[in-house]
Formats: C-alpha cells, structure tokens, sequence
C-alpha cells in the first residue's frame, strides 16, 4: 500500500494581484465586525490589532465601510467619508503595513437594506426603486452599545441626478480609502445591498436609463468601475459578486440574489469588468448550509470572460480551494468564519492543524472578547 501524502503547497505559491507579489494565496474576505468607535463609526486601535493578527494572509480585504452617512445599514459599522474615519483607518493600515501585509478596503452602500433611525435625519434608505426588502434584517442600536434586529425601512427611489451624485461619492469614498493609505479598494456588488439592487430585475424597476434592459441595470456598476478607477487606478480595483443560480431558500429570491438569468447577468457583468481592466473580480459562493455550488459551466465561464485574478470565497477547505486552482477557475482563496477563530489560518493549513471554532454570538458588536482573543497557537 502506499500512503498518498497530499500537500498544500500549492495555496502556498507568491501570486501577482495588481503591482503587488503576494506571498500566499489565501486572503480575508471582507467580514463585518461592527466594533467601530461610537459616535462617528470610526475605525480604532482594536480593528489595527484585529487586521494585524491576519496579517499571515497573502491578501486583506476590510469588513464593509459605508462610502456615506445613507450607507449604513448595521449600527456600529465603520465609514470612510468623515475625516476622523479616514484618520481611524491609518491606524489599520499602518498595523498591516508593519507586519508587510496588503489590504484594500471594502467600499459599501447598503440602499434599501437599512432602517429610518441609521439614516441621516431619520429620512428613507435610498434604493434604485421604492421596494421594501423584506427577507433581510437591518440592525439598530436601541442604547449606547446595546441593539437588535429590525425591518428594513419603506426605501425611495433616488432620482437620476442622485444617482450619478452617488457615482461621485463612490470616487470620493475610493479617494478616502487612498489617503487612509490602503492598497486599493474592491466595491461591494454582492449580497443584495446597493450594487446588487441595481442589477437586479427585483429590485431596480427603474425607467430612466438605470432600468430595464440588461444594459441600463448595469449602468450603475459600470459608471462606479468607471469612476473609481480613474480616481485611483484600475490595478488597484476589485469587484465582488455573489451570483446565486438556484434558492433552496424562497425568501433569498427577495435578497434580489436570484436572477430569472443569472448566468447571463454575470457573465456580461464580468465582461464589463474586463473590458475595464481591474485587477480582480471576487465571487462569494453562498455560504449556508444546505447552499448549492456554483454550476461548473459559471466557474468556466468567468475564467474565460475574466483575466485578471478571481478570488473565490464561501465555505471553503483548503482541499476545494485546490480543486478549484488546479482547474484553473481562480487564483485566491477566502476562508471567513475560519480567519474570524484562527488569526493564524494560513500557517494552521500549511501544517493541516486543527481549527478553533468560531463563536457566532461575539461576531457583530462587542469588545475584544471574540475578536482578539482568540488563541494562537504555532
Ligand atoms: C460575520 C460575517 C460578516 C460578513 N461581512 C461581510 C461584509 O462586510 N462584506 C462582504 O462582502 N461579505 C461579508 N461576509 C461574507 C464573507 O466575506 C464570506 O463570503 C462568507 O463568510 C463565506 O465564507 P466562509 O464560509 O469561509 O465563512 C460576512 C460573513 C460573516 C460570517
């Protein structure tokens, strides 16, 4: 008998990302925290300590940050729009950048996914049209440091000029994220919030020329690519996408997350991407339990429509993460709850060691407990 000694060495290969060599190909995918200095959600020394314990990943994506007060849609989650955030960040940044680590910043709008009491003035979340989300909860603190769960507010539909005034606030956000001194910034297109409620035929029921055709749903993504990249260069852009191809969930539907064509849909947003040159395009695979996969022919199909690097996240393991390199599909690799309970995963899967769990009561909010203190032990 011969023993088969498989080894990850593979995810363990420098790759290039835009200018940067990156030493490994396993990355921390965006993952919301909410432990943002209140009042102002402003990023502080704890998230410097946090990002700085990940540092062993090649690459380094935030936790989603508001471009602007009417993109929050989760108390306590940090922006970049004021100049105390933009100073909060540095702190992050320099952590990473001490220990030579790389990170871009995740630049969100939650449109409709948000509630009256998060808003500016206490108005309606602002959404491509007047559709409420109903299969999705919004989070409001109810005393200082204290919240819950909440619907999502009646949303308004925004106006064409308030529209393309969101496009410059995206290039402002971009601008922001640059002197905060991170790498780049990737746009959140995924999982319902705003990007998403434009592409989707669900959700953007529009009639100007944000609506309608395939075209005008992504017109929105296209002119946000568009303006961002000439703020702060192509190769140091990203777009994340969750393209759903079936629910075993009704309710998902309502996210917007299904389209009547996803493969379609994406498939030409992802040309629109390449055609704008960024450096990568990230694909969130769903992530609950009974989730079905990416159809085979999709992997396919944004490998041949996309040539930059494509990262992948969504209930990983190091072995599909290999399967799906060895195919040839994509080039990183996200692992999210388990970079939450191990701030040294890279290491742990380059030796096969056993993982932490991790506490999904300390997830959102809260102080350091679940959030730095979770044990390293290599
Ligand atoms: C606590 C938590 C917060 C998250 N926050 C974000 C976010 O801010 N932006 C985003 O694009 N995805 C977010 N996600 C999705 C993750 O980036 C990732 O795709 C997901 O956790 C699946 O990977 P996993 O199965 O390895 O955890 C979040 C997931 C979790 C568990």
């Amino acid at each position: 008998m011969t023993t088969v000694v498989t080894t990850r060495d593979s995810l363990f290969e420098s790759v290039q990302l835009g200018q940067h060599s990156l030493k490994n190909r396993i990355f921390l995918p965006p993952l919301t925290r909410s432990r943002s200095t209140q009042p102002g959600n402003i990023a502080n020394d704890l998230m410097a300590d946090y990002y700085r314990q990940r540092t062993g990943a090649g690459f380094m994506v935030t936790e989603g940050t508001q471009i602007e007060p009417r993109g929050q849609g989760y108390a306590w989650t940090p922006g970049i729009h004021s100049k105390e955030q933009i100073e909060g960040w540095k702190k992050v940044t320099q952590a990473v950048h001490e220990e030579g680590g790389i990170i871009f910043a995740q630049l969100w709008h939650v449109g409709r996914v948000s509630h009256t009491s998060l808003q500016p003035d206490g108005g309606a979340p602002v959404a491509p049209s007047a559709i409420r989300a109903t299969a999705v909860k919004s989070f409001i603190e109810t005393a200082p440091g204290q919240g819950d769960l909440a619907d999502p507010s009646e949303p308004r539909a925004l106006s064409t000029s308030e529209v393309k005034e969101l496009v410059a606030l995206y290039a402002q956000a971009a601008r922001n994220a640059m002197e905060a001194g991170f790498d780049g910034v990737e746009l959140h297109c995924a999982n319902g919030y705003l990007v998403n409620q434009f592409i989707s035929e669900h959700t953007n029921q529009r009639t100007d020329e944000y609506g309608g055709s395939l075209e005008n749903r992504l017109r929105f993504l296209k002119e946000i690519v568009e303006a961002v990249s000439d703020e702060v260069g192509k190769d140091k852009v990203g777009v994340r996408f969750a393209p759903l191809f079936e629910s075993t969930d009704e309710l998902r539907v309502y996210l917007g997350l299904v389209e009547s064509k996803p493969y379609e849909t994406y498939i030409e947003a992802i040309k629109l991407l390449n055609n704008a040159g960024i450096a990568y395009l990230s694909l969130a695979e769903a992530d609950w339990d009974d989730a079905p996969d990416l159809p085979e022919t999709f992997y396919q199909g944004a490998r041949e429509h996309f040539d930059g690097r494509i990262l992948y996240a969504g209930k990983y393991t190091p072995e599909k993460a290999m399967r799906i390199l060895d195919a040839g599909y994509g080039d990183l690799f996200g692992f999210g709850r388990p970079f939450i309970a191990n701030p040294d995963l890279p290491e742990r899967i380059r030796q096969n060691q056993l993982l932490n769990e991790v506490d999904p009561a300390t997830m959102y909010g809260g102080t350091e407990k679940g959030y730095t203190d979770y044990p390293v032990h290599l």
